[in-house]
């Protein structure tokens, strides 16, 4: 789909990290926006930054993906839209076996079950319009798992899945709307990855990172090209991605010697330090 000016893009996750480059990116591109996350506060002030920047209409509503009746309210709050950018998302590295039944449905509901609930509840203008674009911001591990992320890993490869699966439909229904997945490998500059290494020391080198400019790029790309999968990763990772489908035992051998695999489970250790120390305290 061509972006023009005065279209009006949905993105959700916009109070901080990668949501808010794609929202500057787009307001960049003459877009308007309503953004969505829990932050009221964090949201409006992303907001007040981009109308001084781009001199565009922003919106926040104040939503709890994972709420059904609040998703319903922000469909019906943010009206006629022409891009929804599935952004929101929680990661959560930590080992399987002490994970709670609350955490793990939680994930689930934010990262997949209100990415497609949204999309659902905007296809029809979308389709009555005639012009839409759905991004589901997914990962490289929605495409090659990754461990210490099973939850965050499914419902990535959910939402891979559930894009390639509409963009049939799509096709095969001669419907004027698309969808694209957009899979970010680690971002560097802001977002959940720039928070693991503020707060466990992390380090970066070696995981193919990539800077954050390049998710605004990618999914202005993915719309305007209609591309299925975009990838924002460089070096062994987006190699991995491209043969783990034919190669699994090669592939499952090189990730869980990878840096990656390292890091994620250095942060699930020292997760569970910390709730150890609380659960004593
Ligand atoms: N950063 C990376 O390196 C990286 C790599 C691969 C994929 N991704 C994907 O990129 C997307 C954005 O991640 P990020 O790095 O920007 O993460 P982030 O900095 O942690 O931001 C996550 C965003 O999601 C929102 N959110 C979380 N739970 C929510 C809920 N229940 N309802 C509404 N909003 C909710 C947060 O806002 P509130 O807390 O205010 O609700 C925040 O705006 C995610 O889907 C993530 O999986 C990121």
């Amino acid at each position: 789909m061509e972006i023009e000016k005065g279209q009006v893009a949905l993105v959700t996750g916009a109070s901080r990290g990668l949501g808010v480059e794609i929202a500057r990116q787009l307001a960049q591109r003459g877009l308007d926006l309503v953004l969505a996350a829990r932050s009221a506060a964090a949201l409006d002030a992303v907001a007040a930054d981009l109308r001084a920047a781009s001199g565009r209409q922003v919106r926040t509503v104040a939503t709890d993906l994972a709420d059904l009746g609040a998703l319903e309210a922000l469909a019906e709050a943010a009206g006629p839209i022409d891009i929804l950018v599935n952004n929101a998302g929680i990661e959560g590295a930590q080992a399987y076996d002490e994970r709670s039944a609350a955490e793990i449905a939680q994930t689930i509901a934010v990262n997949l079950t209100g990415p497609m609930l949204l999309t659902r509840m905007v296809l029809p203008g979308m389709l009555t319009r005639g012009r839409g674009h759905i991004v589901n911001i997914a990962s490289v591990a929605g495409l090659v798992a990754v461990p210490f992320n099973e939850p965050y890993s499914a419902t990535k490869f959910g939402l891979v899945g559930f894009t390639r699966a509409l963009r049939m439909t799509a096709q095969a229904s001669g419907w004027p709307v698309s969808a694209s997945a957009v899979c970010p490998g680690f971002i560097d500059g802001a977002g959940m990855f720039e928070a693991l290494k503020q707060e466990f020391g992390v380090p970066a080198e070696g995981m193919g990172s990539a800077p954050l400019d390049q998710i605004g790029q990618a999914v202005v790309d993915a719309i305007e090209q209609d591309l299925p999968d975009v990838i924002v990763a460089q070096g062994d990772l987006r190699q991995a991605a491209a043969i783990s489908i034919l190669q699994p035992l090669a592939v499952e051998a090189a990730s869980v010697g990878s840096p990656a695999a390292a890091m994620f489970q250095a942060v699930a250790a020292a997760r569970r330090a910390v709730a150890e120390r609380n659960h004593a305290g």
